[in-house]
């Protein structure tokens, strides 16, 4: 089975490449400026590609001619919560943000798309409860909550236009985790994050196309 994960140097990215790895799979890991993690982990079925999402350019490196699972994981929070806030977010912030979170893997698809219809494979669209208008009873976070509402949209577009061709969308929650995007702080560790939503997506067919799920497999409304 081939895997592609996009921001696979760190973070939830690493952990989905560690658990492919651990499954026998050959995974195509992409890294925006650093590989020394995944370097290494030493490991012959282990592909390195550089990529910036956020950028119009091709990765660098040799793809796979077919994509069983592709795992758009790549993603900035932004400024802190109070840069985000209702007085201080700016213009700039928000188009950086969206470009990351939204329009980043929206670009991967464009690219990769032949190589998931080759495998019949799915693609899950890593967004996030906060991008939920039905979760927001907080409100600020102007910048990530709208470019990760603006995925789950991108995303259920995806899944209507590659249903044809036998390719699966799904659109995933992690939970609040514990990375140095939270600052280390969440409920649930990488492990239990990458496990429960690896189990999603073992039964990705089983949800509707474009369906947003988290990583227990409850739907998200939004
Ligand atoms: N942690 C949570 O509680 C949580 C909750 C909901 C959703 N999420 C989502 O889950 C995904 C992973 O989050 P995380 O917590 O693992 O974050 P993280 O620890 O901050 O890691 C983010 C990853 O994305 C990569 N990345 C950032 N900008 C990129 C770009 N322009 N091109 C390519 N890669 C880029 C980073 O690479 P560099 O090392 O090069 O910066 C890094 O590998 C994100 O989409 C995030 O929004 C996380």
């Amino acid at each position: 089975m081939n895997v592609l994960i996009t921001g696979a140097n760190r973070g939830i990215g690493l952990g989905f490449v560690k658990h492919h790895l651990e499954h026998g799979h050959d995974v195509w890991a992409c890294y925006r400026t650093t590989a020394d993690s995944l370097s290494a982990l030493g490991c012959e079925k282990l592909h390195l590609l550089q990529w910036d999402v956020g950028l119009d350019d091709d990765p660098e490196g040799e793809l796979p001619a077919s994509i069983d699972l592709l795992i758009n994981n790549a993603g900035i929070y932004g400024p802190g919560k109070d840069g985000q806030s209702l007085h201080k977010v700016t213009s700039e912030a928000m188009l950086n943000v969206f470009n990351i979170d939204c329009i980043g893997p929206l670009r991967v698809v464009q690219k990769l798309a032949d190589r998931v219809i080759n495998a019949k494979g799915v693609i899950a669209n890593i967004s996030s409860k906060m991008g939920s208008s039905d979760d927001n009873s907080s409100g600020g976070t102007y910048a990530y909550r709208a470019a990760k509402a603006g995925l789950v949209i991108v995303s259920r577009s995806m899944a209507m236009d590659l249903a044809p061709y036998g390719v699966h969308v799904i659109t995933l929650h992690p939970g609040w985790v514990a990375t140095d995007m939270t600052g280390n702080n969440g409920l649930i560790d990488i492990d239990t994050s990458v496990t429960g939503m690896s189990s999603v997506i073992n039964r990705a067919r089983n949800f509707h196309q474009g369906q947003f799920v988290a990583f227990d497999g409850k739907i998200v409304p939004y």
